[in-house]
């Protein structure tokens, strides 16, 4: 395992990839046979491939950047079973029995990754820890007495305590749900991952699977090349090989993460979260040094409606300040989950291409877990093993209950598609400073500009090639990001976020 310097970080870096260099693959040079094709090296990816490829399967492994260089890089790694949707929710879209066996299935996934790290002796810094739910105040989106009676039908372990001793301010009372964990994802997935090439397993990176076509022979395409494999596992955070089924059921969030140094005992080593809509979560992670990191996350948006990634760090590291003893900020990124109108992943049978095809998305802000349940599940239907999880994950499922958020989402979406119809960010591409982007209206169409630090400017098409949205300037991570269903691309137009699965156009092409 190479180690970097933690204080080497990039703007955007998590201190994950900091602190651990994953190991190099090579791309895909020729044609591949395999019983299992998997396209995504996060850890949903990853879980499948070392559980199928432990169960004897010929699995291959397909990433188009570095090896979990995906969401998985910049996730702030809770482990838990306290569905962040709240209980409240779950039991009004799911039930008892359901939300009872989602329950279950995260523990199952903190279960699993503890045992796999014990098996493999993975050092990940792994731990127990508790979860904290506290109350947010007047600007709360769930009371703590109704979570404290929805988490006991759902019976998850549950009680009443005070935050007093966590920071520098009383927050009041919260709710402490014991078993929970955290762990350092990428010094786990470096042991997952070797593990599974000892077992045979394959990995391919920078090699983009550019069509996924299901059948008795599936086949990926790379590229002049093709992987051909009994089944194909799709674990591209956002569907890559579907244009509605799914996409509709699920919306782009964009969440941001500061880690700030806390000497070591200062804050309880557990999960903590507040009560808002778009809440706050916090966390440490021990550092070499013998202090901690805690870090913290919240300010969400959906992707690619707003640009002042800034502002939002900062208003994190305030309010942190307010509640902790934090010294010097040593990181600041974010990243951007998908939340299921229901709260739960799509995990099982690609809705098109049922035969063959899997899939795992709508992770939900619980891609630790859910990425986990996916290694199980989706081993356990490969294989011909029954589940009991598998209609709770099922991708095509229609959740009546919840078309409250699936029709607000839809709007969201609809309302982006004025766009079209409004003028440019700015009229010229003069104004555009260095090291920037915006969009430009040119006769019928708009034009997504990039001037880059020497002032060379890139004009592409602003036009998604997923479903005709136009895209935005995201200019904490210098990309461009659809406001629709969350593809994402760099600032030269090339795609790194389903469901767009090619790049931006030439203006020209526009
Ligand atoms: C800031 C942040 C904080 C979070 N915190 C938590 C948390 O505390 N707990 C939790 O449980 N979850 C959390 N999540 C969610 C969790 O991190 C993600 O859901 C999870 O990492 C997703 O893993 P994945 O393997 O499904 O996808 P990814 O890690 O995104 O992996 C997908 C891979 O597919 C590859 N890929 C995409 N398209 C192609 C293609 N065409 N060809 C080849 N490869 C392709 C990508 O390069 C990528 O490596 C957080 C997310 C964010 C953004
Ligand atoms: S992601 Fe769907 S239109 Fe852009």
């Amino acid at each position: 395992m190479e180690r970097v310097s933690p204080i080497a970080t990039a703007e955007n870096e998590s201190i994950w990839g900091a602190t651990i260099r994953l190991p190099k693959s090579p791309r895909v040079s020729g044609n591949v046979d395999c019983d299992i094709c998997i396209v995504g090296s996060g850890i949903s990816g990853l879980t499948t491939a070392y559980l199928l490829a432990k169960a004897g399967k010929r699995v291959v492994v397909l990433d188009d950047g570095p090896l979990a260089s995906g969401m998985t890089q910049v996730t702030t790694a809770h482990l838990s079973s306290v569905i962040d949707d709240r209980f409240v929710m779950m039991l009004r879209w799911h039930g008892e029995a359901a939300t009872r066996l989602a329950v279950q299935s995260h523990a199952a996934a903190i279960d699993l990754i503890e045992q796999i790290s014990k098996d493999l002796r993975i050092d990940c810094d792994f731990r127990r820890v508790d979860g904290l739910l506290f109350d947010a105040g007047p600007d709360a989106a769930i009371d703590l007495d109704d979570e404290y009676e929805a988490s006991q039908r759902v019976g998850i372990a549950v009680d009443w305590d005070s935050l007093a001793r966590l920071g520098n301010v009383d927050a009041g009372r919260c709710l402490r749900y014991p078993n929970q964990a955290r762990f350092h994802p990428f010094k786990y997935l470096d042991g997952v991952v070797k593990a599974f090439e000892q077992l045979g397993g394959k990995v391919f990176t920078d090699s983009h699977a550019d069509q996924i076509t299901g059948g008795e022979h599936a086949k990926v395409k790379v590229g002049n090349h093709v992987v051909t494999a009994d089944a194909v596992v799709v674990a591209t955070n956002s569907p890559i090989n579907d244009m509605f089924a799914i996409h509709t059921k699920q919306a782009p969030y964009m969440t941001y993460v500061v880690g700030a140094r806390v000497p070591r005992g200062s804050v309880e080593d557990a999960l903590i979260w507040d009560t808002l809509d778009a809440y706050h979560y916090v966390r440490l992670q021990p550092l070499d040094d013998g202090d901690d990191l805690l870090i913290i996350g919240g300010e969400d948006h959906k992707s690619g409606q707003a640009d002042d990634a800034d502002h939002r760090h900062q208003r994190l590291i305030d309010w942190a300040r307010e509640r902790f003893p934090i010294g010097e900020v040593e990181y600041t990124w974010a990243g951007q989950w998908m939340e299921s109108t229901d709260g739960l992943a799509f995990i099982g049978r690609n809705p098109l291409d049922a035969d063959s095809v899997y899939v795992v998305t709508g992770d939900s802000g619980m891609g630790m877990t859910h990425g986990t349940i996916a290694g199980m599940l989706l081993t356990d239907m490969i294989l011909g093993r029954q589940n009991p999880w598998e209609s709770l994950y099922e991708p095509s499922r229609k959740n009546v209950a919840a078309t409250g958020p699936f029709v607000k989402e839809n709007l969201n979406v609809a309302a982006q598609y004025l766009d079209w119809v409004t003028p440019g960010e700015v009229q010229s591409t003069d104004e555009i400073a260095f090291g920037t982007g915006a969009v430009i209206r040119r006769g019928m169409t708009k034009i997504a500009a990039y001037r880059d630090d020497d002032g060379k400017l890139t004009e592409l098409s602003a036009v998604c090639p997923h479903l005709g949205c136009v895209v935005h300037w995201n200019n904490a991570e210098r990309s461009w990001d659809c406001p629709c269903h969350g593809s994402r691309f760099h600032a030269d137009g090339e795609v790194v976020n389903g469901p767009a699965n090619v790049n931006l156009s030439p203006a020209e092409d526009s």
